[in-house]
């Protein structure tokens, strides 16, 4: 793990330029362009999976782009950043005010995109590579999930743990363009983007929801 964190931080560095986030101009990112050859570190690491952290998502967009509107919603407070990718909500919650933020993915390409990130960003973030879904309640204040209703897989994980957390009296917020597998029921909307696509310039919407 820690050789894999040392070469990929390296190759994120060099390989991935910096660039301003769409709609976010406060942040800059490491984003994969087709020079990159992301597909070196892939044939490096029989693990490497799907390189989201490499990528912007509508969800992330919107949710980095409400608590930088909203600084009140973060401000002083224990912030966990579940599925963090590029680490773009946690940097967002730290540069709007948050007391500190907790960043954690299942990848852990993203954890370390996550830290070079926040660094290039001048933020404190501390990344986990770590899946919580299944532990116990973690000890924060607000739960930011920036797209993680992708797949019905990870959404299937991640919906329970949202809903055992929200019992136990903590805040979660959602960002997501409404991907099929978002629990709707359970959410409530309260603010609405749009976002231009990278390679397009296509405007498309996301949202951001109260987990009730
Ligand atoms: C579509 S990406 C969104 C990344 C980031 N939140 C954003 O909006 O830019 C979803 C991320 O969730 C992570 N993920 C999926 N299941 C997870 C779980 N159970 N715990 C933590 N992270 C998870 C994936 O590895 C991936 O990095």
């Amino acid at each position: 793990m820690e050789a894999v964190r040392l070469n990929a931080a390296e190759f994120i560095r060099a390989r991935l330029p910096l660039l301003p986030v769409p709609g976010i101009p406060e942040i800059v990112l490491h984003k994969a362009v087709p020079a990159s050859g992301l597909g070196r570190l892939a044939a490096e690491d029989a693990a490497f999976g799907s390189p989201y952290w490499a990528y912007y998502w509508l969800g992330g967009l919107a949710l980095a782009r409400f608590v930088l509107d909203r600084p009140e919603v973060v401000a002083g407070r224990r912030v966990l950043d579940l599925g963090c990718g590029s680490g773009l909500v946690a940097i967002a919650a730290m540069q709007a005010g948050a007391a500190s933020v907790l960043a954690v993915d299942v990848d852990p390409y993203a954890v370390v995109a996550t830290q070079v990130n926040a660094a290039a960003n001048g933020v404190a973030v501390e990344a986990l590579h770590a899946d919580l879904t299944e532990g116990p309640v973690p000890e924060v204040d607000l739960i930011l999930a920036g797209d993680v209703f992708y797949d019905p897989e990870p959404a299937a994980r991640v919906t329970p743990f949202l809903a055992r957390c929200r019992a136990a009296g903590i805040e979660v917020l959602a960002g997501d363009p409404r991907r099929a597998p978002l629990p709707v029921a359970r959410l409530r909307g309260l603010a609405e983007y749009r976002f231009a696509e990278t390679d397009s310039g296509v405007m498309r919407v996301s949202e951001v929801f109260a987990f009730d």
